[in-house]
């Protein structure tokens, strides 16, 4: 700060800084939308920069003041639209990409290009990878997932006698789910070596830590600071190391015995060595799909997962009831994907989490970028370049949607299969209070056209996690009665980090 030089450099910048909000902000055709701010003395300017501490407290008063409509709040140099009403929701989920774009919408608040490369911002072949192949595999790759996670618990928790245990359940959990989902990703033995593992976990950290700080820069200037902010080169080289003697082996084999050799591995890399143009089938290419499919998968699945547990331990008179019916099931079918749909217990209490602890206040962030705007079936219309999003969080909290919304209830999606079978059309109504259904009314996972193509797989995995643990664990809460408080930040709403959940082996009273 002594070289006047970086004064006047910080001079300019508070300018460019001010002057794109200014225009940000100004817009008298959007007059009409109203603008929801923390209080009247509040301006544009305060409510952007306070946004990671107040938004979900904004967008939570702005949905009881507008619960039919749209409203808006302030971001950092742009306006963030919010839609109420689920038939609003269901618009924006069924826009076309090129009216309402979801890549669009990743790129405004998570520069992928920037942060990772304009080969993944640019071709998503990946995700039709996951979508179709992965999730089509889920049942003969299942005895390989049930497996790892029975094998990953024991590694993890390693009890000794009767005696309780307590375990930070959040990275316990990420231990967990990064191996269960290596499993399928790259296979044995890679998905049990802690270096690679750790290293998936870091470049997701390190990825989110270039993101919040490239937040702080107007739109136009962060390709340039991009190279002085974003932090990738370490862990993409440490995923190199790992992944390309397998990936080079697969290409070579496939070279000499052609696509379908025998005894070719079934996992995520061959799958995407299916599905890539030539000019992806390489090492170095193949790496960052497996590098975003990891932190598309890990961190969300291990949040689910944590907030399902705190849910368990403080409301722990559905323990005995899963657990009834994991053993059951698992009796009658044995220890199979097929088995898992019969738990509709397991289900729906994990629906219920996620009804409840979904990870984003707002989600399914898209850009309008139809040269005439977007106008929604109420006439509000939105300008080509704005940001919109559904208001999750508040939807899930709405007791008009679902009947006494604040409260936890583990089993109302099993009670509704249950009620409705027996009258309505019998798979519809099964389907729809399903984990993996999404609506307007369930925004866990998005709905629409990009609702997340990794919810079969998280699904699986989650339901087959939960009936482990309740088959071989008894919990309980680290102070009874007390569920640790989530961590808020911006749109981000995240499980207690270090709060722990006590494990003993399971005492049949
Ligand atoms: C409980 C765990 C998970 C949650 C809560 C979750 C949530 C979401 C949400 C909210 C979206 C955006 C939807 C939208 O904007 O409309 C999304 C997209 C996505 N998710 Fe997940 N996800 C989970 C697990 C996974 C897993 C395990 C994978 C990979 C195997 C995955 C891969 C993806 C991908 C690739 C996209 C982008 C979709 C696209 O480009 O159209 N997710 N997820
Ligand atoms: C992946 O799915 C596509 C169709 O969506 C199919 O043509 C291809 O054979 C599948 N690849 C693998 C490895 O299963
Ligand atoms: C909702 O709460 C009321 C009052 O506590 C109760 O009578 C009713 O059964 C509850 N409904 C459900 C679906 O839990
Ligand atoms: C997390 O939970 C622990 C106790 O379980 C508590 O001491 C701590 O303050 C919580 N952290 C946050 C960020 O709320």
């Amino acid at each position: 700060m002594d070289d006047p030089r970086s004064l006047v450099l910080y001079g300019v910048l508070a300018f460019l800084m001010v002057a794109s909000l200014r225009r940000a902000f100004h817009n008298p055709k959007l007059d009409a939308i109203p603008i929801v701010r923390s209080s009247k003395l509040a301006g544009n300017y305060w409510d952007a920069y306070n946004f990671p501490v107040n938004g979900l407290n904004l967008i939570k008063a702005g949905y009881a003041q507008y619960p039919e409509g749209i409203f808006r709040v302030a971001r950092l140099f742009r306006w963030m639209f919010i839609v109420s009403s689920p038939k609003l929701v269901k618009e924006i989920g069924d826009a076309p990409e090129t009216v309402l774009s979801f890549h669009g919408g990743v790129e405004l608040n998570f520069p992928i290009k920037l942060l990772i490369g304009p080969a993944v911002a640019e071709n998503h072949y990946h995700v039709h990878t996951i979508r179709t192949n992965l999730t089509r595999n889920l049942h003969a790759c299942f005895p390989d997932v049930k497996d790892e996670i029975t094998d990953a618990f024991g590694d993890v928790v390693q009890l000794q006698g009767s005696e309780w245990k307590s375990l930070p359940m959040l990275p316990t959990t990420m231990a967990i789910v990064a191996r269960v989902s290596n499993r399928l990703f790259v296979g044995l033995p890679l998905c049990r070596d802690r270096t690679y593992l750790q290293n998936n976990v870091q470049f997701a950290l390190d990825i989110m830590r270039s993101r919040r700080k490239m937040d702080w820069f107007p739109y136009f200037l962060r390709p340039l600071v991009a190279p002085l902010i974003c932090d990738k080169d370490k862990t993409i080289a440490v995923a190199l190391k790992a992944l390309s003697p397998l990936i080079e082996e697969r290409l070579s084999k496939e070279k000499e015995l052609g696509p379908d050799y025998a005894g070719k591995p079934n996992d995520l890399i061959s799958w995407l060595l299916e599905d890539a143009e030539e000019k992806e089938r390489n090492a170095p290419s193949l790496v960052l799909r497996i590098l975003l499919s990891n932190f598309a998968a890990i961190h969300t699945t291990s949040m689910a997962f944590t907030q399902a547990m705190f849910d368990l331990t403080t409301r722990l008179e559905h323990l005995l009831p899963m657990r009834e019916e994991a053993d059951r099931v698992i009796a009658q079918e044995g220890w199979t994907k097929t088995a898992l749909n019969s738990m509709f217990k397991i289900d729906s209490f994990l629906r219920e989490s996620q009804r409840m602890n979904n990870n984003l206040a707002a989600a399914m962030v898209r850009k309008v970028v139809a040269k005439d705007g977007f106008m929604f079936s109420d006439g509000t219309v939105l300008p080509e370049g704005s940001m919109v999003c559904a208001a999750a969080r508040p939807i899930h909290y709405d007791s008009s949607i679902h009947e006494n919304a604040t409260e936890f209830d583990g089993f109302r999606f099993a009670r509704e299969r249950a009620e409705h079978g027996a009258t309505q059309d019998l798979n519809q109504v099964i389907f729809k209070r399903q984990m993996i259904s999404t609506g307007p009314d369930h925004l866990a996972f998005g709905t629409g056209k990009h609702a997340c193509p990794g919810r079969f797989f998280a699904a699986t995995e989650l339901k087959a996690m939960l009936a482990h643990v309740v088959m071989n664990y008894d919990l309980k809460a680290e102070m009874e009665g007390v569920r640790p408080p989530d961590a808020v930040s911006g749109l981000a709403i995240s499980p207690n980090a270090t709060a722990m959940v006590q494990f003993r082996k399971r005492i049949d009273l």
